[in-house]
């Protein structure tokens, strides 16, 4: 039996790539000051019915409960999101700024990069609605992407503005009952020839081909790119008028995240959606709100493609993932005292481990080796001392049995766990 298609096993390998990307993710979002939630995985089917847009809709997996329940795992997490404020309205001080690591479930067309299920950061800026906070959010984009160990030739934020493409369509006179699908098509419009296009957008083909084409201005969007100037973050992004979106709630800035190369899919994506809440509640709660989210699979994908944020990858997950000590049972005599010590060991915050059945010295070094320790303690014919050899150099010096935990607290080569997860600091020019 094979998992479902579109869905993943997470071998160790594999998960310790995953709490990697979340660890990075966690650090970056709370640099930010924003704060963890989360959500049910299920949800009534119709909170994305009303609120996802129509793409998102036919991807659903959904079914009925037990209790005769319209059910749905979630596409994502923007529509419980704005339920949750919407009912928690008086508790939280505004602007609310959260984050949360969420699976989730689309019935997509498996493709390089699409799966049916995956992991979103989603980092939320509730009740602003200033330009500062969109700036904000784009730059926290970046530095998510920075802190995983790209730069500004590996990656760049394509940053529009919904609100353009409205006024357009309204100067216009297009009935408000086809904006939506007339945003779609140019949302759509890079992935598809010219020509197929044009011919869907009829009449407004010339004028919006014209503004795809570099002639449309917008002071909004120079404004951030100023801000992002300021920040020294300018050369990560730039504005581009043919990202519209695919979610039907965004009403500003929208944004989205590629590779440079154009490889891949957009690794994240969002925007400002300050009707959602108000629409969500019935008018009851209204408050501005924008927010993105990252996948790790076009993430996981990108890593492996750049060679800086593969070695970053691979150096941190070998740091974290390694046992300090490997206990040596050379005389089974001695297993009772290397336990007593080996949890002492435990207990001083040391990763350790040995082997649960009698084998040769040898063996047992190699499986030091196997698991990464630094340090191997042989308990054998020395007894009351131990021999602690230090597995990067080969050093040798025998210790009395109760001076160990001491001994290794001073020994420069076996830092702590804490000291190794550390990473470097981003990557990526941010002039001063
Ligand atoms: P989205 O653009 O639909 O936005 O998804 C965000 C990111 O999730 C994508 O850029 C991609 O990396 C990842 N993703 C989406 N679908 C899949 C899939 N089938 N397989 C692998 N990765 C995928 C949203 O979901 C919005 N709710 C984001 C948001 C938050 N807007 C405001 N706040």
């Amino acid at each position: 039996m094979q998992a479902l298609p579109g869905f993943r096993d997470f071998l160790p390998r594999e998960c310790a790539e995953r709490n990697y990307i979340f660890a990075r993710w966690r650090e970056t979002a709370r640099r930010y000051g924003f704060v963890e939630w989360d959500g049910p995985i299920l949800e009534p089917t119709e909170l994305f019915q009303k609120k996802s847009g129509p793409e998102i809709v036919t991807q659903l997996f959904n079914f009925t409960d037990k209790g005769e329940r319209e059910v749905a795992l979630r596409p994502e997490l923007t529509p419980t999101l704005a339920r949750i404020v919407a009912a928690h309205d008086r508790d939280f001080k505004k602007p609310l700024k959260w984050f949360s690591i969420a699976q989730c479930f689309r019935y997509e067309k498996q493709q390089r990069g699409r799966l049916r299920e995956h992991f979103q950061l989603n980092c939320d800026i509730v009740g602003e609605g200033s330009l500062n906070s969109d700036v904000e959010l784009i730059a926290l984009a970046i530095d998510l992407l920075r802190a995983l160990g790209f730069g500004a030739d590996d990656f760049v934020v394509r940053i529009s503005d919904r609100e353009f493409w409205i006024d357009f369509l309204r100067s216009r006179d297009v009935a408000k009952e086809r904006w939506s699908e007339l945003l779609q098509i140019i949302d759509k419009s890079e992935r598809e020839p010219r020509a197929k296009t044009a011919a869907r957008l009829g009449d407004l083909a010339e004028p919006t081909f014209a503004i795809l084409d570099g002639h449309g201005a917008n002071e909004k969007l120079s404004r951030v790119m100023e801000d992002l100037r300021e920040r020294g973050l300018d050369t990560f992004a730039k504005v581009d008028l043919s990202i519209v979106r695919g979610l039907a709630y965004y009403t500003g800035i929208v944004f989205e995240v590629f590779d440079r190369s154009g490889k891949f899919r957009a690794v994240a994506g969002g925007g400002r959606y300050d009707n959602l809440i108000a629409q969500l509640s019935d008018g009851a709660v209204s408050l501005p709100a924008l927010g993105f989210a990252m996948g790790d699979v076009v993430l996981g994908d990108l890593i492996q493609e750049i060679p800086a944020a593969d070695d970053q990858m691979r150096n941190v997950i070998d740091a974290t993932s390694a046992v300090d000590i490997y206990i040596v049972i050379a005389k089974e005599e001695r297993r009772d005292d290397a336990m007593r010590i080996g949890q002492r060991l435990r207990d001083s915050g040391r990763a350790v481990d040995y082997p649960f059945a009698g084998a040769k010295v040898g063996k047992q070094f190699q499986t030091a080796e196997l698991v990464g320790a630094r340090f191997a303690i042989v308990f054998g014919d020395e007894w009351p001392q131990v021999a602690v050899k230090n597995l990067a150099n080969g050093e040798q010096q025998l210790v009395a049995q109760d001076e160990l935990v001491a001994y290794l607290a001073t020994s420069g080569s076996l830092s702590s766990r804490a000291e190794r997860t550390g990473v470097e600091g981003p990557r990526g020019d941010t002039r001063t």
